[in-house]
């Protein structure tokens, strides 16, 4: 019986170790395009942040269903309108860290940054 050349059972290996290599590369180049594209973007998102001048209101606007509209409360809930930044500051950031108890604030003031919250503090100790 006739042997088939040696290379011919190498022949599918190689080709399949060859598409691999192909494939990962592939991947690599995929990935590194979606860190760029995501580069963009944040730098996209600081910028447009930097430029909207609504960013402290709007943010604000998140408290009013319960603090009342622009921190005018109607109901039994803390006025936040015209209080002192410091001390609205220093309320959130002890709800941040646990160290004042609370049925819901310690939850919602979590979803917010340092730098948001301060925003929001400063707006509302602007509103008469
Ligand atoms: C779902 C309703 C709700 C929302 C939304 C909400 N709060 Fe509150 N807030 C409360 C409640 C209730 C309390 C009393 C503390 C507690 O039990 O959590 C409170 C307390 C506070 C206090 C302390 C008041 C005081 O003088 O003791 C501050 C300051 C405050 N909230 C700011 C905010 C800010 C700023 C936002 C928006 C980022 C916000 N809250 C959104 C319900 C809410």
């Amino acid at each position: 019986m006739r042997r088939l050349p040696e290379i011919t059972l190498w022949l599918p290996l190689l080709a399949t170790t060859k598409l691999h290599d192909i494939q990962e590369r592939r991947d690599i180049d995929v990935n590194l395009k979606h860190a760029l594209a995501m580069l963009g973007l944040i730098g996209l998102s600081a910028s447009a942040q930097a430029q909207d001048p609504n960013l402290a209101r709007n943010l604000a606007a998140t408290c009013a269903n319960c603090h009342g509209t622009n921190g005018h409360s109607l109901g039994g809930m803390e006025s936040l309108a015209g209080e002192a930044k410091d001390k609205l500051m220093q309320k959130l950031m002890d709800y941040k860290s646990g160290e004042k108890p609370a049925t819901i604030m310690h939850q919602i003031v979590k979803g917010y940054s340092d730098t948001q919250l301060e925003l929001i503090t400063a707006w509302y100790a602007a509103q008469k």
